[in-house]
This record gives structure tokens, C-alpha cells and sequence, in this order.
């Protein structure tokens, strides 16, 4: 007789589901990383870099489309074996007296609280960015926006960009998701690899220390864009 879980058995388990969390984590980092890489064409010496950029990964319907559903089904996984994760740590010790404070007494670490907190947050701000640039329904008139490059016409991706951010409220918002992204990948990128089962106090600090600097490059890459256009560096 078999008595191991099994491959979906083992989600089920909390180091399943830990496991879980932290490889759509690492997929979702390697997502952001290389979206801060392809935003920050916008500081290219011409708009058409960024637009013949968008234009190209927008070419293949098939990779676009399965790249789109990769991502959603990371994002679900990822929500879904947190939360679990957090619900069950606050099971096991609904009553530990012997730590004080509120929170310690229902389970809950100040690291637990703020990545709920700051995963929230940046969930909210995902759906307003699908919808201020992808289906750019906040503002319609993106959708017209267009330019020639290489003689074919295409999105103006870098006008409405620069048009988007113009509204300080909008970037102000941005920015604060940014920050919020910062406290998130800063305690994540670090848990991801306790999770696989790296103990090494040197190997670990190093892995902290990496995290840590991940967090700020994302945080300077992503928010460079709106405080540039706050600043003025490009015209309407
Ligand atoms: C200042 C920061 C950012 C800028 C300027 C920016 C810019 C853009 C633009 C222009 C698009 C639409 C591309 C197009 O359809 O032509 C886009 C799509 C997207 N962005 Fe961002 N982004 C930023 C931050 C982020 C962050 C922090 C995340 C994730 C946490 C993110 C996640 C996405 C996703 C999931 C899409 C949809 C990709 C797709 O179409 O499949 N973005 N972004």
C-alpha cells in the first residue's frame, strides 16, 4: 500500500504549500525584474525604443496569452497557499499566552501581519494597473495614442505612460504600491530560500543581504518613472 500523499497531496501539506508560495514567488520576481528592465526604456534617447518594445511582446498571441495565464495562475497559487499558511500558523497558537501582545497571542508575527498588509495592497494595485495600462480603460483616450517607428503604425506606449503619471495622484499611488512592493520582496526573496531548506548563516545573510538589495533596485527602477515625469523630463 502507498500511504505517501502524492503529488497534489503534497500541496495540501503546510511545507507543500510552502513550497508553493515560494516557486510562484520567485516566478513572480523574476516577472517584476524583467518588467523594471523593460520600463526603464522609457529613459532611451527616443519614445520608439519602448513602443517597437511593447509592440514586440505583444506579436506572438500565443506567447503573450500563455505567458498572461502563467502569471495568473502563479498570482492565484501564490494568494492561496499565503493565506492557508497564515490561517493554519494562527490555529496552532490561537492562545500563547506566554508571549505578550495582542498579535503574538493570536499567532500572528509583525512579518506575517505586514505581508498580508503589503500583499493586499499590491494585489489592489495590480488591477488598477490592468486597468489604467493594459485595458486602458481609466483613461480611454491611451487607446488612441499612436506612432509611426520603422514606418509601421503602433501604440504610443511612452505618451501614455507620460500622460498616465502626469496626474500626481495617480504616481503618488505608484509610488506608495512601490514601497509596499519594496517591504514585500524584502521579507520574501529571504523566506523563499528557508523554505527550500538553506541553513547556512553565511549563505543566509548573504541571501538576506541580496533580498534586500532586489528590494531597492525595484523600488528606485519602478518609482524612477513616475517622480521623472512629476519632474518634468519629458514634454507633452
Ligand atoms: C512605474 C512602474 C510601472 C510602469 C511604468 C509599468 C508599465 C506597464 C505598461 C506600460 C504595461 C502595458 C504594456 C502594454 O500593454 O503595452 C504594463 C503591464 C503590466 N504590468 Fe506594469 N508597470 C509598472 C509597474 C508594475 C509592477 C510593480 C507590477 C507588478 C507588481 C506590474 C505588473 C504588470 C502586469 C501584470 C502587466 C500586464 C502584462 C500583460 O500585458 O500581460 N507593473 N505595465
Amino acid at each position: 500500500m502507498n500511504s505517501s500523499p502524492g503529488f497534489l497531496g503534497f500541496f495540501k501539506t503546510s511545507i507543500g504549500r510552502k513550497w508553493v508560495v515560494a516557486l510562484t514567488g520567485l516566478f513572480l520576481i523574476f516577472f517584476v525584474i524583467v518588467h523594471m528592465a523593460g520600463n526603464l526604456q522609457m529613459f532611451a534617447p527616443t519614445p520608439d525604443t519602448i513602443n517597437r518594445y511593447a509592440e514586440l511582446l505583444k506579436s506572438n498571441a500565443l506567447v503573450l496569452w500563455g505567458f498572461r495565464a502563467a502569471l495568473l495562475v502563479a498570482t492565484v497559487l501564490h494568494i492561496w497557499g499565503a493565506l492557508s499558511l497564515a490561517r493554519e500558523n494562527r490555529a496552532a497558537k490561537p492562545m500563547n499566552y506566554a508571549v505578550t501582545g495582542r498579535k503574538a497571542r493570536l499567532g500572528l508575527t509583525w512579518a506575517s501581519v505586514t505581508m498580508v498588509i503589503s500583499g493586499t495592497v499590491i494585489l489592489g494595485f495590480v488591477v488598477f494597473h490592468l486597468l489604467h495600462f493594459t485595458a486602458q480603460v481609466v483613461d480611454r483616450s491611451y487607446q488612441e495614442m499612436e506612432a509611426v517607428v520603422d514606418g509601421r503604425t503602433m501604440h504610443d506606449v511612452h505618451r501614455m505612460v507620460v500622460v498616465g503619471f502626469s496626474k500626481p495622484l495617480i504616481s503618488g499611488f505608484y509610488v506608495l504600491a512601490m514601497g509596499l512592493l519594496f517591504f514585500h520582496l524584502r521579507h520574501g526573496a529571504a523566506s523563499v530560500f528557508q523554505t527550500i531548506g538553506i541553513r547556512d548563516r553565511a549563505l543566509s545573510r548573504l541571501i538576506e543581504n541580496a533580498s534586500w538589495a532586489l528590494a531597492v533596485i525595484l523600488f528606485v527602477g519602478f518609482s524612477s518613472i513616475p517622480v521623472a515625469v512629476l519632474l518634468g523630463v519629458w514634454k507633452l
